[in-house]
């Protein structure tokens, strides 16, 4: 990510030479919007012709005449956001969201009027924090700022847009929350946006080893421990899953493990990715029509990844270890075939009846070492793991699946907090007998009914007891999305999930099972 600078002024703030100026209105019952004197005649103006009433989704770009003494000479544009009613009954992440999406339309304002320096004129609502507010419309616009442009030749011309250089939040008083609100901001987009820069990266782009080369950066720059486990060390552990998956691939597979550790006694929780390069879905192999997507079935990898890069510079009173077993699923002459019985890290066999049902396979090695070689309080894992998910819920939530009630529920609260819902599907014995197999333990696929859950009924005997909940993120890591703030490609969702939830964290207390 290109460094946007952001600063804190304390009203009044002199505008002159901005490219932009944004301040915001509430909406009002029967009455004009509320907002800075500023802009008051140009709000009831508008108001008056029933063009603006200060909708959550409204917005008002004026030009002012240059020289005109109105409160912000100088500016060049002046834009005026609506923040809906923004009431009493305005539940806390809903206006946070608001704010987020409002973030995203003033990227996207920016870009289309190529303004590179802003001015924020910070909403005061009664009864909300000014630290929540400045933290959520400014990772609103870092994160709608975001571009791809690497390997596009003409977006490096130095005519061209190359996004917003600097943005002044202005605030009437508690500059230093707002300051820390910022701080947030600055260090969630930037995780996320880490994670779309390396999503954003084809599959001859990002390989198994780019995930340990970055692990391996990580680990350099804020001393946190990483461990590659390359084929050999597998073989020797008897990773059945992710050799398996790798066996008809030219490109060796790689087990990253990057730790974080304050050195305290506190909780340790164990994060766990997918990093599926490329899914061609192996010798089980997908149509070709919108195949090259699935060179974002690593998104759930680069979620922990990154979350691991914002953890290393909050350092909170908390254990992190993250893994991401790192392959991609190739149909090459040795790889493995429908029918196939593989061995588990754990010893638990498994018919891989659709080799195309990879991810399950790579994640259970992963959770199954992950548990037994850290012992933490709980395990989460997230992957781009089944189509079935987008069918269930579409492509507005994650999907959830756990055994323990109190990690769902932080999870819950962490992803409203981050504006990435998830929604928790159920899983019981009935829905684990569907991957029982006549020839193994196990089998990897449980037909097309409840595919979600029958694929995380296959991670769940990997878990053992340890608390765990898994998320599917099929339906939410990409494209699908449509918020101002996630643009065109990879969402980087779970990140800033992850994030809240280890800012948020709370000594782990539930009795072990
Ligand atoms: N990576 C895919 C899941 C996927 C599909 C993610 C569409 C995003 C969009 C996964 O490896 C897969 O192929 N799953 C199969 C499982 C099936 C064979 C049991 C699926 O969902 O079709
Ligand atoms: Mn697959
Ligand atoms: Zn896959």
């Amino acid at each position: 990510m290109k460094d946007t600078r952001l600063s804190i002024t304390e009203k009044p703030v002199d505008p002159l030479d901005s490219d932009l100026v944004v301040y915001f209105a509430t909406q009002r019952t029967e009455m004009p919007p509320s907002c800075d004197m500023a802009v008051t005649a140009l709000v009831e103006n508008a108001y008056a012709l029933k063009d603006f009433s200060g909708k959550a989704d409204e917005e008002l770009l004026y030009y002012p005449l240059a020289g005109t003494k109105t409160g912000f000479t100088g500016a060049r544009r002046i834009l005026v956001l609506g923040l809906g009613m923004a009431d009493t009954q305005t539940p806390d992440p809903v206006f946070f969201e608001t704010l987020r999406k409002q973030g995203g339309n003033i990227a996207k304002t920016c870009e289309k009027t190529k303004a590179g320096s802003l001015v924020v004129f910070l909403p005061h609502i009664p009864g909300i924090r000014v630290d929540k507010t400045a933290e959520a419309l400014a990772e609103g616009i870092l994160l709608g700022d975001y571009r791809f442009s690497k390997y596009k030749q003409t977006t490096r011309k130095e005519t061209d847009y190359s996004g917003i250089e600097s943005i002044r939040f202005s605030c009437d008083k508690e500059t230093a929350q707002a300051q820390k609100g910022v701080d947030n901001a600055e260090n969630a987009a930037a995780a996320a946006c880490t994670a779309r820069d390396m999503a954003n990266e084809p599959g001859n782009g990002w390989t198994p080893e780019s995930f340990a080369d970055y692990a391996a950066f990580l680990a350099d720059t804020h001393g946190l421990t990483c461990t590659c486990l390359g084929k050999k060390e597998m073989e020797e552990l008897g990773m059945g899953g992710i050799l398996g998956v790798n066996q008809g691939s030219a490109t060796p597979p790689c087990l990253v493990i990057l730790e974080y550790d304050p050195g305290n006694k506190c909780d340790t929780l164990l994060l766990v990715g997918k990093g599926l390069t490329f899914d061609t879905g192996g010798i089980s192999i997908k149509p070709a029509a919108g195949m090259e997507e699935m060179k974002y079935d690593m998104c759930g990898g680069a979620a922990v990844l990154a979350a691991m890069a914002a953890v290393a510079r909050e350092k909170p009173d908390l254990r992190v270890v993250a893994m991401i077993p790192a392959t991609d699923n190739m149909p090459g002459g040795s790889a493995l075939k429908p029918g196939d019985i593989i061995t588990h890290v754990n010893q638990v066999t498994s018919e891989v009846v659709n080799t195309d049902a990879e991810g399950r396979l790579i994640l259970a090695d992963a959770l199954a070492h992950g548990i037994k070689t850290f012992t933490p309080d709980c395990v989460v894992d997230i992957a781009t793991l089944t189509g079935a998910v987008i069918i269930g819920l579409g492509h507005h939530y994650t999907g959830m699946v756990s055994n323990s009630d109190d990690l769902a529920q932080r999870l819950e609260a962490a992803g409203q907090d981050a504006g990435e819902p998830v929604w928790r599907l159920p899983l019981n014995e009935d829905y684990t007998k569907q991957i029982e197999s006549k020839v193994a333990d196990i089998k990897n696929t449980g037909g097309k009914a409840g595919g979600t859950i029958t694929a995380a009924a296959y991670l769940s005997k990997f878990v053992g007891d340890t608390p765990w909940a898994h998320l599917d993120i099929a339906g939410t890591a990409w494209d699908f999305t449509k918020k101002p703030y996630i643009p065109k490609g990879p969402s980087g969702t779970g990140v800033r999930t992850f994030i809240h939830l280890i800012r948020s964290w709370k000594k782990w207390s539930p009795a072990k099972g």
